[in-house]
C-alpha cells in the first residue's frame, strides 16, 4: 500500500501529526519522524533499540530469521565460495566482481600493505605490555599524519585510495602489534601470499626461519574474516559513521571504530570467551557458573544479541569451522571445544536462555578456532577489527557519498537540576 502513514494523537485536544512509513526492500518499514522536531519534543531510545539512524544498501540482517545479507548474498554462500578479498569488493562496489576486477582489487590491495618505515617507531612510544588494540587505536588514527594525499573526503579518489590503505594496512598494523609485544623484530609482508596467510606470516614469521602457512589454517582465518567483515549499524559502525558525519578523516573515524569494538560486550566477546571457558574449567562446573549467570553476577560470554533472537548465523558456521580446524590439528578432544559444546547445549535448553532469547553469538566459537589456529588471546579482538574495516569504510564511504549526510547530533531527555544562581564560596554549607 502506497503512502502509508502513522499518526500520532494526543489525549490533551492538540492537533493530531501524521508520519510517513518509508518500506525498505527487506525487513522492517520505518517510521519518518524527521518532522517530529516541530512538535517541540523528542523522541526517547536510549541504546536506539527501535531507532534507525540511517538508510543503507550494504547488509540486512534478520533477527528473528537468523539471515545475514553482505549486498543481498546470504552469508552462507559467501563463507562457502568466496573469499575475504572478494567480501572486501563486494561490500564496497556491491557487486560481486568479474574475474578482471577481482584480479585488479587483489593485487592493488596486497601492493599497499607496507607501512612507512617512520610508522614503526609509533609502535616504540608504547610499553611492551601495552594491549594491542591500544596499539591500534593510536597507530591507525595517526595514518591521518601521514597520507596527507587522501584526506579530502569529498573526493572520491581520495576516499578509495584511503579504502585501499586501510583494508591493506590494518592487517600489517596489527602485527606489528603483537610482535612488538612480544618483543619480536618488526615483519614485512610477503608477496605471492593471500590475504589471510600473509597476515599469518607477517605474525609468526622469524628472522631465522620462515613460517610455513598451512592452507586449512588460513582458510579457516579468511573464513573468519569474512564472517566478521560488516553487521549493519552495530555499536562500531555506528560510531564510524557518527564521527565521518562531522567531516573527520577515515583514518580517525577508522581509529574510533577500533577504540568502539574493544568493549567486551561488542568485538571484546571473543577474548571474553576464552577468558570465561578458562574460568569454568570443566563441564562439572558448568551448573553452578550458570547459577551465577542466572543470579546476574556475570554474563555467559559469547551468548545473547541485540538483533539475533535465533542462532547467529554466523556461530553455527563458525562451530562447523572449529570442527574442521580441530580435526584438522588433531584437536577433537581440545577439552575448551567440548566445554564450549556442552555450555552451548545446556544453555540452549534452560529456560533462562529459551526465555531471553539467548543464542551462541559470532563470537562464541571464533576464540577457540583462533586459539587452535595459534593466535594469542589478546590478539582476538585485533583480528575482529581488521576484519570489520571493510564493513567500517564501506559504511563511512556510502554515507559520505550522500549528499544530504547531516553531521549526527542527538538530543537528550533532560532531568537534571532546575536553574539556580551561584553560590560564593564562604556561603556554601
Ligand atoms: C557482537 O551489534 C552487533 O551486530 C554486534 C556484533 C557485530 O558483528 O558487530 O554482532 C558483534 O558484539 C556480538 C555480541 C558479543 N557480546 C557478547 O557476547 C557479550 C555477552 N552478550 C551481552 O552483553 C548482550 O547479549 C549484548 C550486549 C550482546 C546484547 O545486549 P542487549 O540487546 O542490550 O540485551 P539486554 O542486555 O537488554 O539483555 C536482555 C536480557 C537481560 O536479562 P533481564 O534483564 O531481561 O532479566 O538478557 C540478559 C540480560 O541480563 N542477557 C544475558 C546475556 N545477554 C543478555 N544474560 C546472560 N548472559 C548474556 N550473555
Amino acid at each position: 500500500m502506497e503512502n502509508r502513514k502513522v499518526t500520532l494523537t494526543y489525549n490533551d485536544g492538540k492537533d493530531s501529526l501524521d508520519f510517513p512509513v518509508l518500506p525498505g526492500t527487506l525487513g522492517p518499514d520505518v517510521v519518518d519522524i524527521r518532522s517530529f522536531a516541530k512538535t517541540g519534543m523528542f523522541t526517547f531510545d536510549p541504546g536506539f533499540l527501535a531507532t534507525s539512524a540511517c538508510e543503507s544498501k550494504i547488509t540486512f540482517i534478520d533477527g528473528d530469521l537468523g539471515q545475514l545479507y553482505y549486498r543481498g548474498y546470504p552469508i552462507e554462500q559467501l563463507a562457502e565460495n568466496s573469499d575475504y578479498l572478494e567480501v572486501c569488493y563486494l561490500l564496497l562496489n556491491g557487486e560481486l566482481p568479474t574475474a578482471e576486477q577481482k584480479a585488479k582489487f587483489d593485487y592493488t590491495v596486497m601492493r599497499h600493505n607496507m607501512l612507512h618505515d617512520q610508522i614503526l617507531s609509533f609502535f616504540k612510544g608504547f610499553r611492551r605490555d601495552a594491549h594491542p588494540m591500544a596499539v591500534m587505536v593510536g597507530v591507525v588514527g595517526a595514518l591521518s599524519a601521514f597520507y596527507h594525499d587522501s584526506l579530502d573526503i569529498n573526493d572520491p579518489h581520495h576516499r578509495e585510495v584511503s579504502a585501499f590503505r586501510l583494508i591493506a594496512k590494518v592487517p600489517t598494523i596489527a602485527a606489528q602489534a603483537y610482535r612488538y609485544n612480544k618483543g619480536l623484530p618488526f615483519s614485512y609482508p610477503k608477496k605471492g601470499l593471500t590475504y589471510a596467510e600473509n597476515f599469518l606470516h607477517m605474525m609468526f614469521s622469524t628472522p631465522v626461519e620462515d613460517y610455513k602457512v598451512s592452507p586449512v589454517l588460513a582458510r579457516a582465518l579468511d573464513r573468519i574474516l569474512t564472517l566478521h567483515a560488516d553487521h549493519e549499524q552495530n555499536a562500531s559502525t555506528s560510531t564510524v559513521r557518527l564521527a565521518g558525519s562531522s567531516g573527520a578523516n577515515p583514518f580517525a573515524c577508522i581509529a574510533a571504530g577500533i577504540a568502539c569494538l574493544w568493549g567486551p560486550s561488542h568485538g571484546g566477546a571473543n577474548e571474553a570467551v576464552l577468558k570465561m571457558l578458562d574460568e569454568i574449567g570443566s563441564v562439572e562446573a558448568v551448573p553452578a557458573f550458570m547459577e551465577g549467570v542466572k543470579a546476574k553476577t556475570h554474563k555467559l560470554m559469547g551468548f545473547g544479541h541485540r538483533v539475533y533472537k535465533n542462532m547467529d548465523p554466523r556461530a553455527a558456521i563458525m562451530r562447523e569451522t572449529c570442527h574442521e580446524v580441530l580435526t584438522e590439528l588433531g584437536l577433537e578432544n581440545d577439552p575448551k571445544f567440548k566445554l564450549a559444546m556442552a555450555l552451548e547445549k545446556i544453555a540452549l535448553e534452560d529456560q533462562y536462555f529459551i526465555e531471553r532469547k539467548l543464542y551462541p553469538n559470532v563470537d562464541f566459537y571464533s576464540g577457540i578456532v583462533l586459539s587452535a589456529i595459534g593466535i594469542p588471546v589478546s590478539m582476538f579482538t585485533p583480528i575482529f577489527a581488521l576484519a570489520r574495516t571493510v564493513g567500517w569504510i564501506s559504511h563511512w564511504t556510502e554515507m559520505i557519498a550522500d549528499p544530504g549526510m547531516k553531521i549526527g547530533r542527538p538530543r537528550q531527555l533532560y532531568t537534571g537540576a532546575q536553574r539556580r544562581d551561584y553560590i560564593a564560596l564562604e556561603k556554601r554549607k
